[in-house]
């Protein structure tokens, strides 16, 4: 793309229900992202962010509207073309994803596994300065000490940030991240955060994080997209948000009264069946007993 000026992503109108689903995952979502945005995707488990990061870089098809990243039409893309468009678009998850009996530079050095040929076997099969990239992003994320450990024995913080080198293997121009933090201690959630922050300020990333959490939503994106339900429900910026608008945000992405009302009274069940049935079988170990002590001796 010569025009500058081009969203990073275009999606427009979309929506997806997946095969035998009751109800659509998303539903008539739009939202442009220009380049060098770090925008986050709010909304509670099942709302559908993760549906949505998985088709900007064309790992699901859209059921309905079009999804445009980088200039290409995903949905169009196939074989190579797709493979080349997911090499400009890194992606982190919540389970990191590395393997953990390989070293961690290995783990790096698959970031740029698509730009070689044939499977490699240990650090030493790639090109020298391949290893030298790789190295230095793992100095970046400060885990330079670490890099011929298996990436196992390390924290969960430090497999993200792991994880977070690997894709710089790749020299993204978009950084999807799905939960990053999810699985992570407070501390090793701010770390990961900041370091996805400056690193997107250096490379000019645009980064797509999706979060359910409001406040480090609020204090750690330019600007929010909420979903609830696979539908948008709010698009703002962060910077100048009154305290009404971020009580608003809560209340549009969170829950509302009655949701949480549901969700205890659902919970209270499971809990109440559980206990029922653990009684059922106290009373059935009982009456077995009582049984056996009545028979008469033989
Ligand atoms: N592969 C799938 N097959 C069927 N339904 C799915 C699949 N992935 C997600 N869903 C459903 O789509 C909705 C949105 O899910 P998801 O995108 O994972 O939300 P989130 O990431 O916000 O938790 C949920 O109702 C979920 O159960
Ligand atoms: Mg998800």
């Amino acid at each position: 793309m010569t025009n500058s000026d081009a969203p990073a992503v275009r999606i427009t109108d979309l929506g997806k229900t997946y095969p035998g689903a009751a109800a659509p995952a998303l539903e008539g979502v739009s939202l442009s992202v220009v380049p060098g945005e770090i925008v986050v995707l709010l909304g509670l488990s099942g709302s559908g962010k993760s549906t949505l990061l998985r088709h900007v870089n064309g790992l699901e098809t859209p059921s309905t509207g079009s999804v445009v990243s980088l200039g290409q039409a995903v949905p169009e893309l196939r074989g190579q073309a797709l493979r080349a468009l997911r090499g400009r678009i890194g992606f982190i998850f919540q389970q990191f994803e590395l393997v953990g009996a390989l070293t961690v530079i290995e783990n790096v050095l698959t970031g740029g596994l698509a730009t070689l040929r044939g499977p490699r076997v240990g650090s030493l099969s790639y090109p020298r300065r391949m290893r030298e990239k790789a190295l230095g992003h793992l100095d970046r994320v400060g885990l330079l000490d670490f890099a011929y450990q298996r990436a196992d024995n390390l924290s969960g913080g430090q497999q993200q940030r792991v994880a977070i080198a690997r894709a710089l293997m790749q020299d993204p121009e978009i950084l999807l991240a799905d939960e990053p933090v999810a699985s992570l201690d407070p501390e090793s959630s701010s770390q990961v955060m900041s370091l996805i922050r400056e690193i997107a300020a250096e490379r000019s990333l645009t980064v797509i994080c999706s979060l359910h959490q409001v406040d480090l939503a609020l204090s750690w994106g330019d600007r929010i997209i909420g979903l609830r339900a696979g539908s948008v429900v709010l698009d703002t910026r962060t910077d100048d948000l009154t305290r009404e608008e971020v009580m608003e945000i809560y209340g549009r992405v969170a829950t509302t009264t009655s949701e949480i009302a549901a969700l205890e009274s659902e919970l209270a069940e499971a809990r109440e069946q559980v206990l029922t049935q653990e009684m059922r079988r106290a009373n059935a170990r009982e009456n077995l007993a009582e049984e056996f002590a009545n028979e008469e001796p033989a």
